[in-house]
């Protein structure tokens, strides 16, 4: 099954990606995390996304683009898998229909903007895959600690107060758009968050099996 988890920042797309691609034996591919990796290394791609990406700016539909064509030629992603920050544009939804992508479903997990300013606020990551967890909803079994990878959980940078603002407002301009497109295909499902992400994930386990 090919799947986009679409909502905004901080609305559970990355902590539900972790338990569907165990559930269904497919992989996560998360452009966020693959441009924050090419950020680590140094490569000209991470150095061209930085200053987008601190601001909390989109960074260019052809940068994303292109991560997303190569990533998608893999051999892992032959029996299915799940879009986790792609498409965030109208463009970059056209681009992934003109590569003959066919999505199978599309998940838009909905919180309100006070909501998700609590809560990134007290997001921490894991420094090596990327794993989300909460100060106080999310811990690891072993504090600072990623329970999968053993890596450092850190904060990242667009998780300051000012930045996840300006992070909603393009998110409500230039994602928003794309329930309608998905809508009319007839391909999305509303997700209300819940206060508790089992249970958040009991509902999109649900939608993806209708
Ligand atoms: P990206 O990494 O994709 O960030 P994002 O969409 O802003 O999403 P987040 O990772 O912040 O949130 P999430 O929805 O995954 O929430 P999470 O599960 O972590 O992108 C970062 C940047 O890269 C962008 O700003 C942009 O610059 C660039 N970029 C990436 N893709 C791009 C694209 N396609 N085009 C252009 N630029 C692109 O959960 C958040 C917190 O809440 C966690 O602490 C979690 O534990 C907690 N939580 C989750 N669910 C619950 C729950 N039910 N109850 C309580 N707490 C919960």
């Amino acid at each position: 099954m090919n799947i986009i988890l679409l909502g905004a920042p901080g609305a559970g797309k990355g902590t539900q990606a972790a338990v569907i691609c165990e559930h269904l034996n497919i992989p996560t591919i998360s452009t966020g995390n693959i441009i924050r990796e090419a950020l680590r290394t140094g490569t000209e791609m991470g150095l061209k996304a930085k200053s987008y990406m601190d601001e909390g700016k989109l960074v260019p539909d052809e940068v994303v683009i292109g991560i997303i064509e190569e990533r998608l030629q893999n051999d892992d992603c032959k029996n299915g898998f799940i879009l986790d920050g792609f498409p965030r544009t109208i463009p970059q939804a056209e681009a992934l229909d003109k590569m003959g992508v066919v999505i199978d479903k599309v998940i838009d997990i909905e919180v309100p903007d006070e909501v998700i300013v609590t809560r990134l606020s007290g997001r921490r990551v894991c420094e090596k895959c990327g794993r989300p967890y909460h100060i106080v909803d999310l811990k690891p079994r072993v504090e600072g600690v990623c329970d999968d990878c053993t890596g450092a959980l850190i904060q990242r940078k667009d998780d300051h107060i000012d930045t996840v603002k300006a992070r909603l407002e393009i998110y409500h301009a230039e994602t928003e758009p794309l329930k309608d497109y998905y809508g009319a295909q007839g391909k999305l499902t509303i997700v209300e968050g819940q206060d508790k992400v089992e249970d958040t994930t009991a509902l999109t386990i649900k939608a993806l099996e209708a």
